[in-house]
């Protein structure tokens, strides 16, 4: 029970690889190149640093967490062994069904395989492997060492075992397990993405600035970041992706992108992942004061 596997060092699987580490678990990170696998490390080293520096761990305890991460670019081999995978690659349903169909193929038939997609139905997901009911949603929230909650998500067949195992396992990594059904968007990002695509629009129709915007959210509705900026956290492409997998599920035109969300994501403005989206992130540490505001 003890070695898990990550797919994607990316914003979230960096953070899940950190968390599960830092639970003692022996984590396995699998990346699609040694450049990925780098920038994922350097990114947990970092945020360990920082919990130094806030006195909330020691640097031995950094030593036995990054201790516990081994890398991978073999999936095959990043598998072998592992009572649970946890998929955080790129929010798109052909890379994840292909990851799927691989993972069913090279894991023992015992294996837990859980998504930590955003909003593409883990039902469809289970369909392309031969083990439907030990395929399960596992949503961790960004950033993933800060947040409590984790939304399970139940597939059409995911059974009760399954999903009482990865509530308890969640609850294990200090996280608050929250158990939800599968439809679009499940219900975090069903809330969520209608709220940042109307802030997006409420700025294509001129209606005030992107400060203003943030101003009125954060110190009217007191919530810890405005909409702009939290879309710029979360990434603008993940956003587009999330809102047409809503759109299309729903077939409803409240859940139609925003055209000037479109037009960033084709520009390359993704947010603080690129350096700019709503607002600029080309000095590093303007990055790092976004990610500030949550710890
Ligand atoms: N960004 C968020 O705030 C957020 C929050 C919750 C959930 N999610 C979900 O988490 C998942 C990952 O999102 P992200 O924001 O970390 O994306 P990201 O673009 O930051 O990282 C994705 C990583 O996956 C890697 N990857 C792609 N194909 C791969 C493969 N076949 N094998 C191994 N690695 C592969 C890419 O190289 C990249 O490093 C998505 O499903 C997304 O919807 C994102």
């Amino acid at each position: 029970m003890k070695t898990i596997a990550v797919i994607g060092a990316g914003t979230m699987g960096n953070g899940i690889a950190h968390v599960f580490a830092q639970n003692g678990f022996q984590v396995n990170l699998i990346e699609i190149s040694q450049e990925s696998l780098d920038k994922g490390l350097a990114t947990i080293t970092k945020n360990l640093d920082r919990m130094i520096a806030k006195e909330v761990i020691s640097e031995k305890d950094k030593e036995t967490t990054l201790g516990n991460v081994t890398t991978y670019i073999d999936l095959g081999k990043g598998v072998s062994k592992t009572y649970l995978v946890v998929e955080a690659a790129t929010e798109n349903l052909e890379i994840k069904l292909g990851i799927f169909k691989e993972l069913d193929q090279l894991c023992d038939s015992g294996t837990i395989l859980a998504t930590n997609t955003s909003s593409i139905s883990i039902t469809q997901i289970a369909s392309v492997t031969g083990r439907p009911d030990k395929v399960i949603g596992m949503h961790f929230m960004n950033p993933v060492p800060i947040m409590k909650l984790v939304e399970i998500i139940r597939g059409y067949s995911t059974s009760d075992d399954v999903t009482n195992t990865i509530m308890e396992l969640s609850s294990q990594l200090g996280k608050t397990p929250t158990e939800v059904n599968d439809y679009p968007g499940f219900v975090a990002n069903r809330i969520l993405m209608p709220m940042i695509n109307e802030a997006i629009e409420t700025l294509y129709n001129g209606v005030a600035g992107v400060q203003e915007i943030d101003t009125v959210m954060k110190l009217g509705m007191a919530h810890p970041m405005g909409p702009l900026q939290l879309a710029d956290f979360i990434g603008l492409d993940v956003c587009l992706s999330i809102l047409k997998v809503m759109y299309d599920g729903f077939k409803n035109q409240k859940y139609a992108p925003c055209p000037l969300l479109v037009n960033m994501v084709m520009a390359g403005k993704l947010g603080v992942k690129s350096g700019e989206g709503f607002y600029d992130y080309s000095e590093s540490r303007k990055a790092e004061k976004v990610a500030d505001q949550f710890s």
